[in-house]
């Protein structure tokens, strides 16, 4: 099984980071070949809503994001982390969604199925976040993650949504949260049937 980890902070070695190391490791204890790619060091540019793609559902602005729709694609399941930026996911990660747009326009305007990844079966994925304040909900973040979700045809078989974590590193404090992450990735990698997947509790 092939597994695209999905890195949206800036931050190295960060919360979001911290967690997909996790899930990463929970994924390759079950045999998954995991490969990580690092939002912020790509070009990735927002969607220009040229709407070149209505015609052949595929982006047409080349850039880095080419080999990452191949890649996300090509993936039988995703790990998305992403830290949470003005109540939503980082402006990385939303690029990186928004230029998803291409597969919204294979599917409701082309009338085209997405297609299926290489393993045949539905594409699987999980997402990770965290954020500063106690107070921060996650419902706005969760309908953009669940939107981009439903266009790439995947399904969210677990989250973490973590806040009162601000300082980098803040996460390790908290080994039972490090360990649900792992068990994430577990769940990703194997055909495991998700709980009812809801946002989590605050660290
Ligand atoms: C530009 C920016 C915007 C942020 N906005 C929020 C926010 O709206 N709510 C919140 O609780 N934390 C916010 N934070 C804090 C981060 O979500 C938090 O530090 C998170 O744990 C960082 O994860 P990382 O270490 O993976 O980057 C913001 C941080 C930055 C840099």
């Amino acid at each position: 099984m092939k597994i695209l980890a999905i890195a949206g902070s800036p931050r190295r070695g960060g919360n979001t980071d911290t967690l997909l190391e996790q899930a990463s490791a929970g994924a390759r204890s079950m045999g998954a070949e995991v490969e990580q790619v690092i939002l912020n060091r790509l070009k990735i540019a927002p969607c220009m809503a040229c709407n070149r793609c209505f015609e052949t559902g595929r982006c047409a602005v080349n850039d880095d994001y080419q080999p990452l729709y191949d890649k996300t694609l090509g993936a039988d399941g995703l790990i998305l982390a992403s830290p949470i930026f003005f109540m939503n996911v980082s402006g990385w990660t939303k690029a990186f969604i928004d230029r998803f747009q291409c597969l919204w326009a294979l599917r409701y305007v082309l009338k085209q199925p997405i297609p299926l990844p290489p393993g045949g079966k539905k594409r699987r994925a999980i997402f990770l976040s965290t954020a500063g304040s106690p107070k921060t909900k996650f419902d706005c973040t969760l309908y953009t993650v669940r939107a981009f979700l439903s266009t790439i045809d995947a399904q969210l078989v677990g989250m973490q949504c973590i806040n009162a974590v601000d300082e980098k590193g803040a996460i390790a404090a908290y080994p039972e949260v490090l360990q649900e992450a792992y068990a994430l990735g577990v769940r990703l990698a194997s055909d495991q049937e998700p709980d009812t997947v809801k946002e989590g509790e605050s660290a």
